[in-house]
């Protein structure tokens, strides 16, 4: 499955993702990464691995629609199947996810539904959580909603700040992403009712990562 990658920053979880597709028989492969930022150190990430990698600012584009076409046909122009956006910082017009409905996989660091939006580990910090964690989804038109494909749980732990808390659940965003594609790109997943199920079952094991012992 040849995806499309979009980023807006440091590219940790596109590194994740690529470093999976380089694992012999990894079902996906990834032909394009797309940022809206010329500065996104994931750029340098995509082209030091021969990766093709293109800025399309969404400064340059009148309205979110247009913006949002030229993201569209880059990717088709690069022969993509699917979207995976991680860390992208842009909310996609209505018209673009219902193109891409359930071929496109977001990342967010938390337990979905809970947390949506930005700030989240600060949030849980504030909300005295003991655990926390982050949710590989398909993409719908509201922000951080959609079928969940995979989750994992990371404990918060005494004296964490937001930047601890953010670098403990990085580590678990690393390996669910590749966890998740893998599912749907070897055609396990199917959405029935909005919610997925993994080899026709609903809530997989497969598809948790637990809480990693203390
Ligand atoms: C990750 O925490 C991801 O969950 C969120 O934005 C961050 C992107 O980090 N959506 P990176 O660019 O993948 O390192």
């Amino acid at each position: 499955m040849k995806v499309g990658v979009l980023i807006s920053g440091r590219g940790s979880n596109l590194q994740s993702l690529m470093d999976a597709c380089a694992t012999p028989g990894f079902p996906a492969e990834i032909a394009i990464v797309i940022s809206n930022k010329a500065d996104a150190a994931g750029l340098d990430i995509a082209r030091a691995a021969k990766i093709p990698a293109r800025v399309i600012s969404h400064s340059d584009y009148p309205t979110r629609e247009s913006f949002d076409a030229a993201l569209d046909a880059a990717l088709r122009e690069a022969g993509a199947e699917f979207i995976c956006s991680a860390g992208f910082m842009r909310i996609l017009s209505d018209g673009f996810v219902e193109k891409w409905r359930d071929r496109q996989l977001n990342i967010h660091p938390s337990l979905l539904p809970a947390f949506k939006g930005l700030h989240v580990h600060r949030r849980v910090l504030e909300a005295g959580c003991r655990v926390t964690g982050c949710t590989v989804h398909f993409v719908r038109a509201a922000m951080d909603e959609g079928p969940i494909v995979a989750q994992a749980a990371v404990a918060v732990h005494p004296g964490d700040t937001e930047e601890t808390l953010a670098a403990r659940v990085l580590e678990a965003e690393h390996k669910l992403y590749p966890l998740a594609l893998r599912f749907v790109a070897e055609g396990r997943t199917r959405i029935v009712e909005e919610r997925v199920l993994i080899d026709g079952e609903l809530a997989s094991t497969q598809s948790i990562l637990p809480v990693p012992p203390l």
